[in-house]
């Protein structure tokens, strides 16, 4: 099935036989969804709509981001104290990478975490559909801490937060890039059999 047909098919169904579901698929499905994207990004700019983090990150999550930064930035060739090289690469942000195009994804502030996962939800079915036109992409929350400057640009009606940029593309394949690791499946998934 591509990537299109699933998006398509996909609906809450409500009614369901008693065939088994194979645990090794619900182990592949879970696996490979890990690699969904999450955020990655800080710094001091306009005033805050809304927090990137909780203010003291707790464990393991704290341990996770750290690694990341580590694995990020040890890719890139820089040294885990170098936060001028650090804010160099971030920069990168505010040219979309090179990217030719940009979707800004706003949500109204009245709505509430609830909503704020459907957002999530939508954008990774876009990011999904692009990658099936070929295309690529790269979520932005660095674009929330610039909010101002971006409405200078698109004027969004007062009602709405700026959650996130995305960069999209065809990927130049000569830029250097970290696959970043992923938590081990049975540290993010509890299976309860009977
Ligand atoms: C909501 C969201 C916001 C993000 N914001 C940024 C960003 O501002 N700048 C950036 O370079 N990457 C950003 N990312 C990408 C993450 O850094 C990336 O998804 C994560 O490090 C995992 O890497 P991967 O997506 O290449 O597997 C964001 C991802 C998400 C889901």
């Amino acid at each position: 099935m591509d990537v299109y047909e699933a998006v398509a098919s996909r609906r809450a169904v409500r009614g369901f036989t008693d065939r088994h579901v194979p645990r090794e698929v619900l182990e592949r499905v879970l696996s490979a969804a890990a690699w969904a994207p999450s955020v990655a990004a800080a710094g001091p700019w306009d005033e805050r709509e809304y927090e990137m983090y909780p203010p003291s990150l707790k464990s393991p999550y704290r341990e996770r981001r750290s690694a990341f930064g580590q694995e990020r930035y040890s890719a890139l060739g820089i040294g885990r104290e170098d936060w001028e090289a650090r804010q160099r690469a971030a920069s990168a942000n505010w040219d979309c990478f090179g990217a030719p195009a940009a979707l800004f994804c706003y949500i109204d502030r009245d709505l509430g975490r609830p909503q704020w996962s459907d957002v999530g939800m939508y954008l990774q079915t876009v990011i999904l559909l692009l990658r099936a036109e070929g295309l690529h992409s790269c979520p932005q929350m660095a674009w929330s801490v610039y909010r101002k400057t971006v409405a200078e640009v698109l004027s969004p009606p007062d009602e709405l937060i700026l959650f996130c940029g995305m960069s999209i593309g065809f990927e130049d394949d000569t830029v250097e890039y970290a696959r970043t690791g992923r938590a081990p499946l049975e540290e993010m998934v509890t299976f309860i059999e009977d």
